[in-house]
Protein backbone atom coordinates (compact mmCIF):
# COMPACT_ATOMS: atom_id res chain seq x y z
CA UNK A 1 0.00 0.00 0.00
CA UNK A 2 2.45 2.58 0.71
CA UNK A 3 4.32 1.03 -2.54
CA UNK A 4 1.16 2.28 -4.21
CA UNK A 5 1.45 5.74 -2.40
CA UNK A 6 5.12 6.31 -2.87
CA UNK A 7 4.51 5.17 -6.38
CA UNK A 8 2.19 7.83 -6.85
CA UNK A 9 3.77 10.62 -4.69
CA UNK A 10 6.84 10.46 -7.49
CA UNK A 11 4.55 10.37 -10.34
CA UNK A 12 2.76 14.05 -9.23
CA UNK A 13 6.50 14.73 -8.42
CA UNK A 14 7.35 14.00 -12.11
CA UNK A 15 4.73 16.56 -13.13
CA UNK A 16 5.30 19.33 -10.55
CA UNK A 17 2.56 18.90 -8.57
CA UNK A 18 1.83 17.21 -5.26
CA UNK A 19 -1.43 14.67 -3.96
CA UNK A 20 -2.56 17.45 -1.86
CA UNK A 21 -2.59 19.93 -4.40
CA UNK A 22 -4.83 17.61 -7.21
CA UNK A 23 -6.71 16.89 -4.04
CA UNK A 24 -7.10 20.86 -3.45
CA UNK A 25 -7.93 21.64 -7.29
CA UNK A 26 -10.99 19.32 -7.01
CA UNK A 27 -11.93 20.78 -4.03
CA UNK A 28 -12.11 24.26 -5.17
CA UNK A 29 -13.50 22.99 -8.50
CA UNK A 30 -16.72 21.50 -7.12
CA UNK A 31 -16.93 24.60 -5.30
CA UNK A 32 -17.49 26.95 -8.51
CA UNK A 33 -19.40 24.54 -9.91
CA UNK A 34 -21.49 24.55 -7.10
CA UNK A 35 -21.50 28.48 -6.59
CA UNK A 36 -21.76 28.75 -10.69
CA UNK A 37 -24.85 26.63 -10.66
CA UNK A 38 -26.32 28.46 -7.75
CA UNK A 39 -25.94 31.50 -9.57
CA UNK A 40 -27.45 29.81 -12.64
CA UNK A 41 -30.57 29.27 -10.42
CA UNK A 42 -30.95 32.32 -8.34
CA UNK A 43 -31.40 34.57 -12.00
CA UNK A 44 -34.93 32.46 -12.44
CA UNK A 45 -37.69 31.21 -10.59
CA UNK A 46 -39.59 28.30 -11.92
CA UNK A 47 -42.54 26.67 -10.76
CA UNK A 48 -43.15 23.24 -11.25
CA UNK A 49 -46.96 21.97 -11.03
CA UNK A 50 -47.66 18.18 -9.56
CA UNK A 51 -50.55 16.49 -11.37
CA UNK A 52 -53.44 18.34 -11.99
CA UNK A 53 -55.80 15.31 -12.68
CA UNK A 54 -58.34 18.30 -14.14
CA UNK A 55 -57.72 20.70 -11.28
CA UNK A 56 -56.05 24.19 -12.61
CA UNK A 57 -56.75 26.48 -10.02
CA UNK A 58 -53.76 25.83 -7.73
CA UNK A 59 -51.28 26.54 -10.46
CA UNK A 60 -53.14 29.58 -11.98
CA UNK A 61 -53.49 31.28 -8.53
CA UNK A 62 -50.08 30.54 -7.82
CA UNK A 63 -48.28 31.99 -11.06
CA UNK A 64 -50.57 35.01 -10.56
CA UNK A 65 -49.85 35.76 -6.88
CA UNK A 66 -45.74 35.28 -7.94
CA UNK A 67 -45.46 35.91 -11.45
CA UNK A 68 -42.04 33.08 -11.79
CA UNK A 69 -40.76 33.01 -14.80
CA UNK A 70 -41.66 29.96 -16.32
CA UNK A 71 -43.98 26.89 -15.02
CA UNK A 72 -43.87 23.01 -15.52
CA UNK A 73 -46.47 20.72 -15.05
CA UNK A 74 -45.62 16.93 -14.40
CA UNK A 75 -47.76 15.37 -16.58
CA UNK A 76 -51.50 13.64 -16.05
CA UNK A 77 -53.58 16.82 -17.10
CA UNK A 78 -56.72 15.36 -17.63
CA UNK A 79 -57.93 18.13 -19.87
CA UNK A 80 -61.36 18.69 -20.22
CA UNK A 81 -60.50 21.78 -22.77
CA UNK A 82 -56.97 22.49 -24.95
CA UNK A 83 -54.31 23.57 -22.33
CA UNK A 84 -54.01 27.08 -23.93
CA UNK A 85 -57.62 27.73 -23.15
CA UNK A 86 -57.45 26.72 -19.65
CA UNK A 87 -54.29 28.80 -19.30
CA UNK A 88 -55.13 31.19 -20.92
CA UNK A 89 -55.05 33.64 -18.25
CA UNK A 90 -51.48 33.40 -17.44
CA UNK A 91 -50.36 32.90 -20.73
CA UNK A 92 -48.81 36.42 -20.58
CA UNK A 93 -47.30 36.44 -17.14
CA UNK A 94 -45.37 33.32 -17.67
CA UNK A 95 -43.55 30.39 -19.64
CA UNK A 96 -45.34 27.61 -19.69
CA UNK A 97 -44.01 23.80 -20.51
CA UNK A 98 -45.48 20.27 -20.12
CA UNK A 99 -44.83 16.64 -19.94
CA UNK A 100 -47.08 14.01 -20.66
CA UNK A 101 -48.47 11.76 -17.78
CA UNK A 102 -49.59 8.28 -18.33
CA UNK A 103 -53.50 9.43 -17.87
CA UNK A 104 -52.78 12.15 -20.70
CA UNK A 105 -53.39 8.67 -22.90
CA UNK A 106 -56.48 7.65 -21.29
CA UNK A 107 -58.94 9.56 -23.50
CA UNK A 108 -59.74 10.99 -27.22
CA UNK A 109 -60.20 13.99 -25.66
CA UNK A 110 -57.49 14.28 -23.03
CA UNK A 111 -54.95 13.00 -25.59
CA UNK A 112 -55.95 15.95 -28.07
CA UNK A 113 -56.69 18.76 -25.83
CA UNK A 114 -53.01 18.16 -24.59
CA UNK A 115 -51.06 17.05 -27.05
CA UNK A 116 -53.10 19.02 -30.19
CA UNK A 117 -53.40 22.26 -28.23
CA UNK A 118 -51.86 25.30 -29.28
CA UNK A 119 -49.29 24.86 -26.55
CA UNK A 120 -48.08 21.35 -28.14
CA UNK A 121 -44.82 22.76 -28.83
CA UNK A 122 -44.03 23.37 -24.96
CA UNK A 123 -43.70 19.64 -24.64
CA UNK A 124 -40.57 19.15 -23.08
CA UNK A 125 -40.54 15.20 -23.65
CA UNK A 126 -37.51 14.02 -25.16
CA UNK A 127 -35.79 17.08 -25.25
CA UNK A 128 -33.57 19.44 -23.41
CA UNK A 129 -34.76 23.44 -23.56
CA UNK A 130 -32.75 26.29 -22.24
CA UNK A 131 -34.94 28.67 -20.19
CA UNK A 132 -33.45 31.85 -19.51
CA UNK A 133 -29.71 32.62 -20.22
CA UNK A 134 -28.23 29.37 -19.53
CA UNK A 135 -30.80 27.14 -17.20
CA UNK A 136 -31.25 23.63 -19.07
CA UNK A 137 -34.34 21.90 -19.08
CA UNK A 138 -34.86 18.05 -19.71
CA UNK A 139 -37.89 16.09 -20.29
CA UNK A 140 -38.62 12.78 -19.62
CA UNK A 141 -43.01 12.12 -19.50
CA UNK A 142 -45.06 8.91 -19.72
CA UNK A 143 -44.62 5.77 -17.69
CA UNK A 144 -42.83 2.57 -18.20
CA UNK A 145 -44.33 -0.45 -19.57
CA UNK A 146 -44.13 -4.04 -19.65
CA UNK A 147 -45.12 -4.10 -23.20
CA UNK A 148 -42.53 -1.76 -24.14
CA UNK A 149 -39.82 -1.33 -21.05
CA UNK A 150 -39.68 -1.86 -17.81
CA UNK A 151 -36.19 -1.42 -16.06
CA UNK A 152 -36.16 -2.33 -12.86
CA UNK A 153 -32.40 -2.44 -10.87
CA UNK A 154 -32.81 -6.64 -11.28
CA UNK A 155 -34.90 -7.26 -14.12
CA UNK A 156 -34.45 -4.49 -17.23
CA UNK A 157 -37.13 -5.96 -19.88
CA UNK A 158 -36.80 -4.20 -23.34
CA UNK A 159 -39.74 -5.14 -25.56
CA UNK A 160 -39.60 -2.47 -28.02
CA UNK A 161 -36.78 -0.11 -28.78
CA UNK A 162 -38.50 1.98 -30.81
CA UNK A 163 -41.60 2.81 -31.79
CA UNK A 164 -41.09 2.22 -35.22
CA UNK A 165 -40.21 -1.30 -34.88
CA UNK A 166 -43.10 -1.91 -32.69
CA UNK A 167 -45.80 -0.12 -35.49
CA UNK A 168 -43.64 -2.23 -38.34
CA UNK A 169 -44.63 -5.54 -36.33
CA UNK A 170 -48.15 -4.49 -35.18
CA UNK A 171 -51.33 -5.39 -36.90
CA UNK A 172 -53.52 -2.84 -38.27
CA UNK A 173 -56.23 -3.37 -35.68
CA UNK A 174 -54.41 -2.67 -32.75
CA UNK A 175 -53.38 1.07 -34.45
CA UNK A 176 -55.03 4.36 -33.20
CA UNK A 177 -55.42 6.52 -36.44
CA UNK A 178 -53.09 4.86 -38.08
CA UNK A 179 -49.83 4.71 -35.12
CA UNK A 180 -49.39 3.78 -32.13
CA UNK A 181 -52.23 2.39 -29.94
CA UNK A 182 -53.04 5.76 -28.14
CA UNK A 183 -52.46 3.87 -24.51
CA UNK A 184 -48.88 4.20 -25.55
CA UNK A 185 -48.31 7.31 -27.13
CA UNK A 186 -47.16 7.60 -23.31
CA UNK A 187 -45.20 4.72 -22.76
CA UNK A 188 -41.69 5.40 -22.41
CA UNK A 189 -39.43 3.96 -25.02
CA UNK A 190 -35.59 3.42 -25.09
CA UNK A 191 -35.20 5.62 -28.10
CA UNK A 192 -36.32 8.28 -26.09
CA UNK A 193 -33.95 7.62 -23.34
CA UNK A 194 -31.40 7.17 -25.81
CA UNK A 195 -32.19 10.61 -27.04
CA UNK A 196 -32.30 12.77 -24.24
CA UNK A 197 -28.64 10.89 -22.54
CA UNK A 198 -26.71 12.66 -25.23
CA UNK A 199 -27.42 15.58 -24.07
CA UNK A 200 -26.52 17.86 -20.69
CA UNK A 201 -28.81 19.16 -18.64
CA UNK A 202 -29.56 21.09 -14.97
CA UNK A 203 -32.94 19.43 -14.16
CA UNK A 204 -34.86 16.67 -15.08
CA UNK A 205 -38.23 16.74 -15.11
CA UNK A 206 -40.30 13.61 -15.23
CA UNK A 207 -43.66 11.49 -14.54
CA UNK A 208 -42.11 8.44 -13.14
CA UNK A 209 -39.95 8.66 -9.98
CA UNK A 210 -36.16 7.95 -9.42
CA UNK A 211 -35.07 4.84 -6.94
CA UNK A 212 -35.14 7.66 -3.71
CA UNK A 213 -38.95 7.07 -4.17
CA UNK A 214 -40.52 3.30 -3.58
CA UNK A 215 -42.13 2.79 -7.03
CA UNK A 216 -38.63 4.51 -8.45
CA UNK A 217 -37.06 2.82 -11.90
CA UNK A 218 -32.92 2.73 -11.99
CA UNK A 219 -33.26 4.33 -15.46
CA UNK A 220 -34.19 7.78 -14.07
CA UNK A 221 -31.49 7.51 -11.61
CA UNK A 222 -28.95 6.66 -14.69
CA UNK A 223 -30.45 9.62 -16.90
CA UNK A 224 -29.89 12.05 -14.53
CA UNK A 225 -26.33 11.34 -13.99
CA UNK A 226 -25.82 10.77 -17.80
CA UNK A 227 -27.39 14.60 -18.11
CA UNK A 228 -25.49 15.81 -15.31
CA UNK A 229 -28.15 16.84 -13.99
CA UNK A 230 -28.07 18.17 -10.37
CA UNK A 231 -31.88 18.33 -9.79
CA UNK A 232 -34.70 15.53 -10.90
CA UNK A 233 -38.15 16.93 -10.35
CA UNK A 234 -41.50 14.58 -10.55
CA UNK A 235 -45.06 14.28 -10.58
CA UNK A 236 -47.31 11.01 -10.74
CA UNK A 237 -47.14 9.69 -7.26
CA UNK A 238 -49.10 12.30 -5.91
CA UNK A 239 -46.63 13.33 -3.09
CA UNK A 240 -44.67 16.22 -1.48
CA UNK A 241 -41.12 14.79 -0.40
CA UNK A 242 -37.30 16.02 -0.95
CA UNK A 243 -34.76 12.95 -1.51
CA UNK A 244 -30.98 12.89 -2.79
CA UNK A 245 -30.48 10.09 -5.34
CA UNK A 246 -26.33 10.08 -5.20
CA UNK A 247 -24.42 12.75 -3.84
CA UNK A 248 -25.06 16.45 -5.55
CA UNK A 249 -28.56 15.03 -7.52
CA UNK A 250 -31.57 16.18 -5.65
CA UNK A 251 -35.14 14.74 -5.84
CA UNK A 252 -38.04 16.82 -5.12
CA UNK A 253 -41.93 14.66 -5.76
CA UNK A 254 -44.57 17.09 -5.93
CA UNK A 255 -47.97 16.30 -5.09
CA UNK A 256 -51.15 16.13 -6.71
CA UNK A 257 -52.35 20.08 -7.52
CA UNK A 258 -49.16 21.16 -5.90
CA UNK A 259 -46.46 23.71 -7.01
CA UNK A 260 -43.21 23.76 -5.50
CA UNK A 261 -39.70 25.66 -6.28
CA UNK A 262 -36.34 24.00 -6.90
CA UNK A 263 -35.44 25.15 -3.46
CA UNK A 264 -38.13 23.40 -1.78
CA UNK A 265 -41.17 25.98 -1.23
CA UNK A 266 -44.19 24.55 -1.40
CA UNK A 267 -46.30 27.61 -2.67
CA UNK A 268 -49.15 25.04 -2.67
CA UNK A 269 -48.96 21.90 -0.95
CA UNK A 270 -50.26 18.92 -2.87
CA UNK A 271 -53.96 17.78 -1.71
CA UNK A 272 -54.51 14.25 0.03
CA UNK A 273 -56.25 12.40 -3.33
CA UNK A 274 -57.53 12.46 -6.16
CA UNK A 275 -61.42 13.05 -5.02
CA UNK A 276 -59.92 16.13 -2.94
CA UNK A 277 -58.47 17.53 -6.04
CA UNK A 278 -61.92 17.08 -8.41
CA UNK A 279 -64.43 18.76 -5.84
CA UNK A 280 -61.30 21.26 -5.70
CA UNK A 281 -61.99 21.88 -9.64
CA UNK A 282 -65.52 21.63 -9.42
CA UNK A 283 -66.11 23.89 -6.49
CA UNK A 284 -64.38 26.41 -9.37
CA UNK A 285 -66.17 25.54 -11.55
CA UNK A 286 -69.62 25.99 -9.89
CA UNK A 287 -68.55 29.40 -9.17
CA UNK A 288 -67.52 30.01 -12.95
CA UNK A 289 -63.94 30.19 -12.02
CA UNK A 290 -62.40 27.74 -14.99
FE1 LIG B 1 -49.44 9.40 -13.38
Amino acid sequence: MSDLLNRRRNHGRRFGISIKAVINHKIVLRGYRQQDWQERMSELTIFFAGDPHGAFDPMIEAVLEHRPDALVILGDLDLERPLDEVLASILGITQVYWIPGNHDGDRDEWHDHLFGAGLADRNLHGRVVQIGNTLRIAGLGGVFRRKVWYPRENADTRGWPTKKEWLHAMGKGNRWRGGLPRKHRVSIFPEDFEVLRRNRADILVTHEAPTCHPHGFIAIDELARSLGARWVVHGHHHTDYEAEIVPDIRVLGVGLTGVTTLDGRRIRPGMPSTRSAKRYADAHVRRGRV
